[in-house]
């Protein structure tokens, strides 16, 4: 007999096939049992009748939630469940027993849940938050292959700062001291220098005391750098990008978003162009929204995203932030000195920034200048000056947060559903 997954069934219509199968919740009757069976893969139900065999629908009634077994049985059509399909269940073998498992389908808190995060992930909804985050990793890895872009992997120890100092984790390295890595995108410069158009994607680590529904310690960020395209060209990328991982999430992970419930035309109408608008013009937009808590030269709390992104109804860019407020590497505006060549993308909804790009400094005594005003070791920085030394070209990139950006595409309360194992600030548990 084959043994096939949950997510194999279609293919398997009117076959009799074996499952390995974990027991997620069961009901039942004087002559029917149903299993919510699950095998990581998906969710199935299997139907279990009396009157077919008596021992086996003891044994199914007597099964505990997360039971492990192996169910023969064979496949039909359901047109009830979304999923379309079920197992009319010939045989039950228990692999092994699990009584009291802790996360009952009855509503917990959510400390309690967080405690319990390496069994909590084995449930309905935070299966569907991994499988979306899954499908925007494996979306992006294809659209910017078809694309020509090349890997490069930056090293999580590093002795620079990109994103400023106030947020690194300090460790030893032997006799010296090192951070762990806020960004790669320095590092993805020297990449693009070498390869052209290139990307990252990996941990990255703030040591920010926020605690807010939008704030990771430990992130996955994925970095787009490229060379010879300037600012706007790279806005072009990000739209192109977004929208592509956005549909795709759409067309591949249904039932997911389903169980979710997630509201799928927020989704449908990300098609690939969004509002621009400029630091300053956000600025005086929030003024006469009332808000009179932020001026020029601030930088926005969430409140003020919010209401930004909401207005729009759609992810919007603020372009040209004050150069005071975003790091060093940023290229000076061409006609004014109060601003740099960014922008931020923010997500309606609430989700806030997830994406952060700019155009580089290329100008090798503009980038010296930057470091020292920035208070940074120019000897740290001078694999990175050396970029601008030979051959300096105009480039262009962004990062991506991976967390924020699914926390959006399914409508998740927090980002630390996001991830599989949050490290937030109060917690490093499981
Ligand atoms: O805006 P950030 O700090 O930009 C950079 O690190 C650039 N060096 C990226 C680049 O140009 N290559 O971070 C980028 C994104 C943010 O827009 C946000 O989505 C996410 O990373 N992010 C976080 N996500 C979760 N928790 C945090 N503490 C985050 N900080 C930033
Ligand atoms: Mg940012």
């Amino acid at each position: 007999m084959k043994k096939i997954t949950i997510q194999e069934m279609p293919k398997h219509l009117g076959e009799t096939v074996k499952i390995g199968a974990w027991l997620a919740n069961k009901r039942s009757s004087g002559k029917i049992a149903f299993l919510q069976l699950r095998d990581g893969s998906g969710f199935v139900q299997g139907v279990v009748v009396k009157a077919d065999d008596e021992d086996m629908f003891l044994t199914a009634k007597g099964l505990h939630q997360e039971t492990s077994m192996y169910i023969i049985g064979e496949v039909t059509e359901d047109s009830r469940s979304s999923f379309g399909y079920e197992l009319q269940v010939k045989g039950i073998e228990v692999i092994a027993e699990a009584t009291d498992y802790p996360i009952t389908p009855k509503e917990h808190g959510t400390e309690f849940l967080m405690d319990h995060r390496h069994l909590w992930l084995r449930s309905k909804k935070q299966h569907a938050n991994m499988k979306v985050r899954n499908e925007v990793i494996r979306a992006t890895y294809e659209f910017l292959n078809d694309r020509g872009f090349t890997k490069i992997d930056s090293p999580i120890l590093t002795a620079s700062s990109p994103e400023g100092t106030s947020e690194l984790f300090h460790t030893k390295y032997f006799d010296q001291d090192a951070f762990l890595s806020q960004s790669g995108q320095l590092y993805l410069e020297a990449g693009a220098m070498a390869l052209g158009n290139v990307f990252s994607f990996g941990p990255t680590f703030r040591a920010e005391k926020s605690k807010t529904r939008r704030h990771l310690i430990e992130f996955w960020m994925l970095e787009f750098e490229m060379a010879f395209v300037e600012q706007d060209e790279s806005l072009e990328m990000q739209e192109q990008y977004l929208t592509y991982v956005v549909q795709s999430a759409l067309k591949n992970c249904k039932l997911e978003l389903e169980v979710l419930g997630r509201d799928l035309s927020k989704l449908e109408k990300i098609q690939g162009e969004f509002p621009r608008i400029s630091y300053d013009d956000a600025i005086t937009f929030l003024n006469e929204q009332g808000f009179d808590d932020i001026k020029w030269g601030d930088d926005f709390g969430s409140p003020h995203e919010t209401a930004i992104a909401n207005h729009y109804d759609l992810p919007v860019f603020i372009k040209n932030y004050p150069t005071a407020i975003k790091p060093f590497y940023m290229q000076a505006h061409p006609d004014r000195d109060d601003v740099v060549l960014c922008a931020d993308l923010i997500a309606p909804e609430g989700y806030g920034e997830i994406i952060g790009g700019s155009e580089r400094v290329w100008d090798y005594d503009l980038l010296k200048a930057r470091i020292a005003e920035h208070g940074l070791d120019p000897e740290a920085y001078a694999w990175y000056l050396d970029l601008r030394k030979y051959g300096s070209v105009p480039h262009s990139g962004f990062g991506l947060g991976l967390e924020r950006t699914v926390a959006w595409i399914t409508g998740s309360e927090h980002v630390r559903e996001t991830i599989p194992f949050p490290r937030l600030l109060n917690r490093i548990y499981p």
